[in-house]
């Protein structure tokens, strides 16, 4: 201790006699400690270092991790470029006899659909309450290729088009709402469209509300309930609900009606992506 204490000396500073040594730090990393701050100020002239205001610094070098990606993304763009190309103008219905082409859109068709589709019909496409499910041969607007692919580029109940018409538009009537029908004239359709699923419904109110629905619904959802796909009215016979088949959803349905809308995608995905969703979609299992 004293062998030190002769050699370094004390910075002066004692405690209860405990003094303290003023040992120097070691060379080598004295001189690592001033390579780093050099390295440092280069770094910071070469790259992008010092928040400003708006952006950091750019650096000498113009080096940019978003142009790089913006970089890769162009070359995967280059290398599908012929397939893309090829995706847009191959007939929707000649798609799937082509193996390559056909794998190519289910993969991007999957790439797609967990991106802008799977917040509202599910990672899975099973749907939820209001999202219709799209696995089952259930189809509100068609099931076909070229039916699904219309649905996703013009949207539902959405703005008329750039030709001013208005597609996939129909609005059922707030039958309650708007005073339309007088409520036992409502429970009693609500039976009559539950007893179309098989549930035993009391059977005064299902033949009263028989003559209800011929005069009020039937003409949407067809004579028989199995529904009219031209105007997106739902099948109401077949035990498959979009928004809930038990008496108060349905009484909620015909009360307030319920007008779901899709966005169009034309705006915000290309021809190919579009048609590589559909015919994902189209494959899921439901297609027609
Ligand atoms: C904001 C929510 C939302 C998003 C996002 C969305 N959808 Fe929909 N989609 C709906 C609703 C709601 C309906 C049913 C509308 C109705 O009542 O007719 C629907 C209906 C459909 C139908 C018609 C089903 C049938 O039975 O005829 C298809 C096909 C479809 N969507 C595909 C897609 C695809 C593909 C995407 C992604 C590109 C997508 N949807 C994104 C809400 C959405
Ligand atoms: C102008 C056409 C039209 C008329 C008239 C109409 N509906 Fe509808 N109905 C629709 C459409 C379109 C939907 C699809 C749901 C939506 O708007 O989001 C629907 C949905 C429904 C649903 C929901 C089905 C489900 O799967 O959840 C029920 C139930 C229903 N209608 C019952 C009736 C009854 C009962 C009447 C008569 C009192 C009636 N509708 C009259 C167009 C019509």
């Amino acid at each position: 201790m004293s062998d030190l204490k002769d050699k370094h000396g004390t910075t002066g500073h004692s405690w209860d006699g405990i003094e303290e040594l003023n040992t120097p730090l070691p060379r080598w990393w004295l001189w690592t400690f001033y390579a780093c701050i050099v390295w440092g100020v280069i770094y910071t002239i070469l790259y992008p270092a010092w928040p400003l205001v708006n952006q950091a610094t750019a650096g000498i070098l113009g080096h940019s991790t978003r142009a790089e990606v913006a970089a890769e993304i162009e070359a995967v763009n280059q290398s599908n470029a012929a397939i893309t190309e090829k995706l847009a103008m191959t007939d929707l219905t000649a798609i799937p006899a082509d193996a390559d082409l056909n794998s190519y859109a289910l993969n991007a068709g999957a790439a797609v659909f967990k991106t802008w589709c799977a917040q509202c019909h599910g990672s899975g496409a099973a749907g939820a309450k209001g999202y219709p499910n799209l696995l089952d041969d259930d189809w509100l607007w068609g099931g076909d290729i070229e039916t699904i692919h219309e649905t996703i580029t013009v949207g539902i109940r959405q703005q008329a088009d750039a030709d001013g018409d208005y597609l996939r538009q129909s609005e059922m009537p707030a039958f309650g709402r708007d005073d339309l029908l007088e409520n036992g004239d409502i429970d009693a359709v609500v039976n009559y469209v539950m007893s179309l699923s098989g549930d035993p419904m009391d059977a005064s109110l299902v033949a009263h509300g028989e003559t209800v629905f011929a005069d009020n619904c039937a003409s949407c959802h067809a004579e028989d309930g199995t529904g009219d796909r031209a105007q997106g009215a739902p099948n109401l016979a077949d035990a498959i609900w979009l928004y809930g088949g038990d008496f108060d959803s349905i009484r909620e349905t015909v009360w307030n009606a319920r007008y779901g809308q899709m966005p169009g995608w034309s705006d915000r995905l290309t021809e190919a992506q579009i048609r590589a969703v559909a015919t994902y979609v189209h494959q899921l299992g439901g297609g027609e």
